[in-house]
């Protein structure tokens, strides 16, 4: 039987939420930032950006970007796989799904949750750039500071943050904790 048999599947159980690192009201400011930093980018982009972001991780990252940005886009969607099951720890990134208006000659902005050990955004940056876009920049809400290698690069950060597993605003520990509001530090540890 589970230690949080009492607890329904897909509400936080709260023993295992150690601290809230970034409020709600805090991302709610910084993605406005991000928003305008991306649309001074792309303000003279003609024929529209499109943005290729990782689920699910991005989900309510890229729905508050959006709609803050005052630009044409179109949404391309890749899956890749990471983080198998309940682990905190990455087993080497696999690209499972991808579905994403043509590349070629188009600037496109690639959006993921968290740059960790860099392996998710290698896979996806090389993917987009065999597509031949005229750009491609990538944003991140979240980067471990020190951990990601020189040769992923990112050109939106919305926070760095010291090296801890984080669930909330889209990230999960096994599937859990997307729904929270805020950012907050899961410890495997806590009753
Ligand atoms: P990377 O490939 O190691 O850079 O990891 C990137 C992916 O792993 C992210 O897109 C997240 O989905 C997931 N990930 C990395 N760190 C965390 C974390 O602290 N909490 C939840 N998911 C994470
Ligand atoms: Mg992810």
């Amino acid at each position: 039987m589970s230690a949080h048999a009492d607890v329904p599947d897909g509400v936080a159980r709260p023993g295992r939420i150690d601290r809230v690192l970034i409020s709600a009201t805090a991302l709610e400011e910084r993605v406005h930032g991000l928003a305008h930093e991306i649309a001074r980018t792309y303000a003279v982009t003609s024929d529209g950006l499109i943005i290729v972001t990782v689920l699910s991780g991005s989900l309510v990252f890229l729905a508050d970007l959006i709609r803050k940005l005052p630009l044409m886009l179109r949404i391309g969607l890749v899956t890749v796989s990471s983080y198998p099951g309940g682990t905190t720890r990455s087993a080497g990134a696999k690209l499972l799904t991808s579905s994403y208006p043509e590349l070629q000659n188009r600037d496109v902005l690639l959006v993921d949750d968290i740059l960790d050990t860099g392996g998710t955004l290698r896979l996806v940056q090389r993917e987009i750039r065999a597509a031949v876009p005229r750009s491609l920049r990538t944003a991140v809400l979240l980067r471990k500071t020190g951990k990601a290698p020189p040769d992923v690069t990112v050109d939106f950060v919305g926070f760095d943050i010291e090296d801890v597993f984080v669930v909330g605003y889209g990230l999960d520990y096994d599937g859990l904790y997307r729904n929270l509001p805020h950012i907050a530090e899961w410890r495997p540890g806590n009753p």
